[in-house]
């Protein structure tokens, strides 16, 4: 493998001084996380793999190297499960620092689907990892015919572990065909705590003989001098902790699942995300002749009209209760789904742009960076410091900035970009921001953080 210090280094054309030194500064930051096949997301309060952070940090590393970012794909993609879930953790052997670790999900203890390798999680979290695929073969357009060949050579190896992850949230994860991804629990999500769940989560109720463990997170982040404040509540952890108990009793089994979980929601982020990685994986299939391209193609059919189907009319998507059949529309970014997964009219669509550049949103007057806030700052959900309530997280800039492009948005992509960018050249690469005040929150130095930047900073 080649360590970061010798890989080729990142050149933006006629960047400010600065923003070399924060390109720099991020390719640093993603060497001081590599532990050689993998990069922890963030050293303290995270120091394990996970599964979308690996995606967006593979995104960063392709600027870097096709071949470094290709081994953070290998190394998730070889803890996939026998049904084809990648999981949302895998385990670093040795560190003992995160709770729920490997003992708590004993996933090989308890269902024979778990692989034999690392100890792993038994949860998803967004497949953003086709949109990583092609980015890596984007990135070796320029490089040598050598590293062309073997990025397409690693790429085909990967082929089958990929359309068996796509496969398996198309009929598990959707099993009526809805076009919708059911999530079992809101780490699934990535977005945590965000008011997105409170309702589902209102309505799980821990059984009163668990003992629920100690958590892990609040003393790790009072190392790096962040406060509880935070992070999710004591009563949000408590119900966390029970649903990996529900599903540990349901043998993380997805049927028994789907029958007795007490949060079973349709994701409509995570379904907008699937669109835009199966759209992603199916040109990536065309290009170097592999299979599956009608079966990927018919994925982001399915799953955008999905989508599309739970907007109103301005466009704002919302997620569905599948417990309730309530659809949920709450104030969150998950909303700007249809920005990510297509298929608005283009009335709507209109809308939709128009509302995440107002002042509910991106263009608040008291915004210190005109980037999207995780929930809106008009939502009385709000909240500046804690997590998914409030914060802005460059991802989910990245994110916008890139299905805004994708779609042919470029002005407002471009805005978000200059304002992504401001953000991002404190060179602290924090997890999240407080909107109103700028203040860097939660882990420092996130290694998702430093890979978008890298990723910015480099076009
Ligand atoms: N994001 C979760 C945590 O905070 C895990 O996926 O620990």
């Amino acid at each position: 493998m080649t360590p970061v210090s010798a890989m080729h280094p990142v050149q933006p054309h006629a960047a400010p001084p600065s923003r070399h030194r924060t390109a720099a500064r991020a390719a640093y930051v993603l060497a001081g996380n590599d532990r050689g096949r993998l990069t922890v997301a963030a050293p303290q309060l995270y120091p394990h793999m996970w599964s979308w952070d690996a995606a967006f940090i593979a995104i960063g590393l392709a600027r870097l190297s096709t071949a470094r970012a290709l081994t953070e794909l290998e190394t998730l993609l070889a803890a996939q499960w026998r049904t084809g879930m990648v999981p949302h953790i895998v385990f670093t052997e040795g560190e003992v620092g995160y709770e729920p670790g490997p003992q708590r999900w004993a996933c090989r203890d308890i269902t024979a689907d778990a692989p034999d390798g690392p100890a792993t999680s038994g949860l998803i979290q967004p497949p953003v990892h086709g949109v990583a695929v092609r980015r890596i073969l984007d990135a070796a357009r320029t490089a040598s015919a050598a590293e062309r060949r073997d990025v397409a050579e690693r790429i085909r190896a990967l082929w089958p572990a990929l359309l068996a992850w796509h496969r398996y949230l198309a009929t598990r994860r959707d099993p009526a065909g809805r076009g919708l991804l059911t999530i079992y629990h809101g780490w699934e999500s990535g977005l945590d705590n965000s008011p997105r769940w409170d309702a589902a989560y209102a309505a799980v109720t821990p059984d009163p003989e668990f003992v629920p463990f100690r958590r892990a997170d609040l003393h790790a982040l009072g190392a790096l001098g962040g406060a509880a404040s935070q992070r999710p509540s004591d009563a949000e952890y408590a119900k966390y902790q029970w649903l990996v108990e529900e599903l540990r009793r349901a043998g993380y089994d997805d049927a028994r699942a789907h029958r007795t979980l007490s949060f079973r929601m349709a994701d409509v982020l995570t379904s907008a995300l699937f669109v835009a990685a199966n759209e992603e994986l199916a040109t990536v299939a065309d290009e170097l002749g592999l299979p599956g391209v009608d079966e990927l193609i018919g994925y982001a059919d399915r799953f955008r009209r999905g989508v599309v189907e739970t907007a109103d009319e301005r466009g704002f998507a919302a997620d569905v209760d599948l417990r309730t059949g309530d659809t949920v529309r709450t104030q969150t970014i998950a909303g700007f789904a249809p920005l990510l997964s297509g298929g608005l009219d283009p009335a709507r669509q209109r809308l939709l742009l128009a509302t995440l550049t107002s002042a509910d949103w991106c263009g608040h007057p008291g915004f210190v960076h005109a980037v999207p806030p995780s929930t809106s700052p008009s939502s009385p959900d709000f909240d500046p410091v804690r997590y998914w309530r409030g914060p802005q997280w460059p991802p989910m800039t990245w994110l916008m900035i890139w299905g805004l492009e994708r779609s042919g948005e470029q002005e407002t992509a471009l805005a978000l970009r200059e304002a992504a960018l401001d953000q991002l050249s404190d060179g602290l690469f924090a997890e999240y921001y407080q909107p109103f005040t700028g203040e860097p929150l939660g882990a420092r130095p996130q290694s998702w953080t430093a890979a978008v930047a890298l990723d910015l900073l480099a076009d």
